[in-house]
């Protein structure tokens, strides 16, 4: 369970958030925000929590959903015993926090939250790994100290491994 400063609450994204005046810095993570998000979630393809400020702006968000790996784009140590098919995967989508409240480590109890969501739901609908796109290069040393790890050929896409997010969910815990 993250605990976010006082004030601070996690909601499901809806149409009363203010979504058009949020900026991350990454054009393409607010255009997903302002454009995408509460479309996609109506068509029960993703889903977004938002964190919503104490002024009612909103601090930052994630989106999840669920996805398929091809068996042959899993390193070896993964793929091991597992069936040689599309594999279930969760995918952490979308994340951003407001450029003005970036540095104090929302972005951090935001990704804790979204891999205790994996976490939870995974008990339920099984995965094999969380899967993630970084925007750039960069961006990945915010991962780095997560645990996640790159799949083969693809730099900028991170996995966990489901057996990983245990360790850390029950660690946590
Ligand atoms: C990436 C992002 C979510 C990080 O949020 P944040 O609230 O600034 O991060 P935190 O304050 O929780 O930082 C946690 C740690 O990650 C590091 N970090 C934060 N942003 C980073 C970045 N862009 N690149 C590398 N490291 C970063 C911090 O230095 C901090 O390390 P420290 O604890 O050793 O000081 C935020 O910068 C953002 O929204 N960026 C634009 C959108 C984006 O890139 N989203 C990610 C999509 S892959």
């Amino acid at each position: 369970m993250v605990r976010f400063p006082p004030g601070f609450r996690l909601e499901a994204l809806s149409s009363e958030h203010p979504r058009e005046p949020f900026t991350s810095g990454q054009e393409q993570v607010d255009r997903w925000l302002r454009e995408q998000a509460l479309q996609s979630q109506g068509k029960r393809l993703t889903s977004t929590r938002v964190l919503v400020a104490p002024t009612n702006e909103l601090a930052g968000f994630f989106t999840l959903a669920t996805g398929q790996v091809d068996f042959g784009d899993l390193p070896p140590v993964l793929a091991k015993k597992l069936p040689k098919r599309a594999l279930p995967v969760a995918i952490l989508a979308w994340l951003g926090v407001a450029e003005r409240l970036q540095g104090r480590g929302f972005g951090a109890m935001l990704l804790a939250q979204a891999l205790n969501d994996c976490f939870v739901a995974g008990k339920t609908f099984p995965f094999i790994a969380v899967i993630l796109d970084c925007v750039d290069e960069p961006t990945k040393q915010f991962y780095a100290r997560w645990n996640f790890c790159e799949l083969p050929g693809r730099p900028l896409r991170l996995f966990l491994s489901a057996s990983e997010l245990k360790a850390m969910a029950e660690g946590a815990g």
